[in-house]
């Protein structure tokens, strides 16, 4: 791609082109409680990386899709993510008081808020995915394969079977090879599913669609690791959250198995496969793709 747009450029594109979708994205004309309405906006819109949306819309690009379906798409996980969020913090999970620099939407609304708005924001993803078959003339096939790639992999075998798992994990009881089935559930799932949907947007063959899930898998490894590595030695105040949750709650994680040096050493290791399937993927535009992963490997917060 001629006068492709720096990474730091592409992302901050994207993340105004999400942020500014996201303000309408609950219908003026509907008639939904002043407090839920909210409640929802207020967790969406503190902030956060982007980073599923973002991979929607380089997926979709780097197949040479059109971005605009894809958007729609992106605030979709954007919104399954963000309730994952708010029920991720609540006292009975993981107790945090402070998400993408703000206080938790428990601590501001109140639980039985903050557990409706979570459960608003699923739904609500899923209305706003299926209209975009009619409202971008993509075939309702494909809209389809989208829709139940996020049921599954937002569901019981994705994301939230991966949160029970991580619940139910206790060290010195679960060993690598379940906790490489938590990170994988919580947290590589919707960000395979944000891969896969930009692909399927851009009408990709079956062979890409897999590269583009091999891909997301050893992405959403190396992520949720840093998560972890960066729970341990993190700036909160780049983080926007607080550090050394994952202590205080006795999680399993790779770092406690592991070592900090090792778990780093993993990141990087699970980053180059990642960027190897890509390369060795038919993709017409793989750059932005491996730029990601590289910028992931350093990312702060
Ligand atoms: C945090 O995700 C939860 C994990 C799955 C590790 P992010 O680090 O992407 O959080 P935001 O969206 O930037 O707030
Ligand atoms: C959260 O994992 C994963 C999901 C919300 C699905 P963590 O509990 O490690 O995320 P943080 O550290 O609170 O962001
Ligand atoms: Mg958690
Ligand atoms: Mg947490
Ligand atoms: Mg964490």
């Amino acid at each position: 791609m001629a006068n492709r747009p720096s990474l730091q450029d592409y992302i901050e594109d994207v993340t105004d082109i999400i942020t500014s979708s996201l303000l309408d994205i609950i219908p003026s004309a509907w008639d939904v409680p002043v407090h839920l309405k909210e409640s929802m906006t207020y967790s969406l819109l503190a902030g956060g990386k982007r980073l599923r949306p973002l991979l929607v819309i380089a997926a979709c690009e780097a197949m040479g899709g059109n971005r605009d379906a894809a958007i729609d798409a992106a605030c979709s996980v954007e919104m399954v993510h963000t309730y994952s969020l708010i029920h991720d913090d609540l006292p009975a999970m993981d107790n945090d008081d402070y998400r993408r620099g703000k206080l938790t939407n428990h601590k501001v609304y109140g639980e039985a808020m903050a557990i409706l708005a979570g459960d608003g924001l699923l739904t609500h993803a899923f209305f706003h995915l299926a209209q975009i078959s009619r409202k971008y003339s993509i075939p309702a096939d494909q809209v389809l394969a989208i829709i139940s790639d996020l049921s599954e992999m937002a569901g019981p075998r994705g994301m939230v079977g991966g949160q029970v798992a991580d619940m139910e994990g206790e060290q010195g009881l679960t060993d690598l090879s379940q906790l490489e089935y938590i990170h994988l559930h919580k947290t590589s799932d919707l960000i395979i599913f944000s891969l896969v949907a930009g692909g399927r947007i851009a009408g990709a063959d079956e062979d890409s669609i897999e590269a583009l899930r091999s891909f997301g898998h050893r992405l959403g490894l190396a992520f949720q690791i840093q998560d972890d590595i960066l729970d341990l030695i993190g700036d909160e105040a780049k983080l926007g959250k607080k550090t050394q949750s994952d202590v205080k709650q006795d999680k399993v994680t790779y770092p406690y198995f592991i070592g900090l040096e090792k778990s780093q050493m993993e990141v990087a290791r699970l980053t180059e496969e990642a960027k190897k399937i890509v390369l060795d993927a038919r993709i017409p535009h793989p750059e932005l793709l491996l730029e990601i992963a590289d910028y992931l490997v350093s990312r702060d917060h």
